[in-house]
């Protein structure tokens, strides 16, 4: 986690994934499959399901069941190889200005809504209410809180250091 820190320092956190897109991998990988295989047998993770910030793949590639999209603007070509999946390109700025085409059941964001920046963040999480009633966030940090005037938190789960929260549009 601090050797990352420190490259997003030194290149940014867009030209870090800029340059990386394309051989990121997560090295909390393990963890992030078996916090989201356990949430979604318990909480019964089910239909369709944005993956966003899909990196190369982690969270897909555990939902083999569920009909899954991936939305990143840098693995796109990565993802698109490890799961089959379609990926949308889009930033968070992107999705801020334009919103999201479609609906899904379920948004999941895995080790990434803490890279948007803190004053975009409650548009994106309005955006995110359009088009969803279920956001799942895994994260191995207390940032970013997405309660507020969008979603409310429903449960979370800890592994290690590693925390799922699930929380639900208070718009639906
Ligand atoms: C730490 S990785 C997490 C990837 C994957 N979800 C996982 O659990 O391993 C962060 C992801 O956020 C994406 N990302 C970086 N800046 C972004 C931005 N401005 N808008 C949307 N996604 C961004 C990166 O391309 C990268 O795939």
């Amino acid at each position: 986690m601090d050797a990352i820190i420190n490259e997003y320092k030194k290149h940014g956190v867009d030209n870090f994934y800029r340059l990386h897109g394309n051989d990121y991998e997560n090295p909390h990988r393990d963890i992030v499959e078996n916090i989201i295989m356990e949430a979604k047998s318990k909480w019964n993770i089910q239909g369709n399901v944005l993956d966003l910030c899909c990196g190369s793949g982690e969270v897909s590639n555990v939902l083999k069941d569920c009909d899954v999209e991936g939305l990143d603007p840098y693995t796109s070509e990565l993802y698109e190889k490890n799961t089959n999946n379609n990926c949308i390109e889009m930033t968070f700025k992107d999705i801020v200005c334009r919103g999201l085409e479609k609906r899904y059941d379920n948004v999941i964001c895995s080790y990434a809504l803490h890279l948007c920046e803190r004053s975009m963040l409650p548009i994106l999480l309005y955006r995110i209410s359009e088009v969803s009633d279920n956001l799942f966030v895994i994260t191995p940090h207390k940032k970013p809180d997405c309660d507020g005037e969008f979603f409310k938190e429903k449960e979370r789960m800890k592994r290690e250091r590693t925390t799922i929260i699930w929380y639900e549009s208070r718009i639906a």
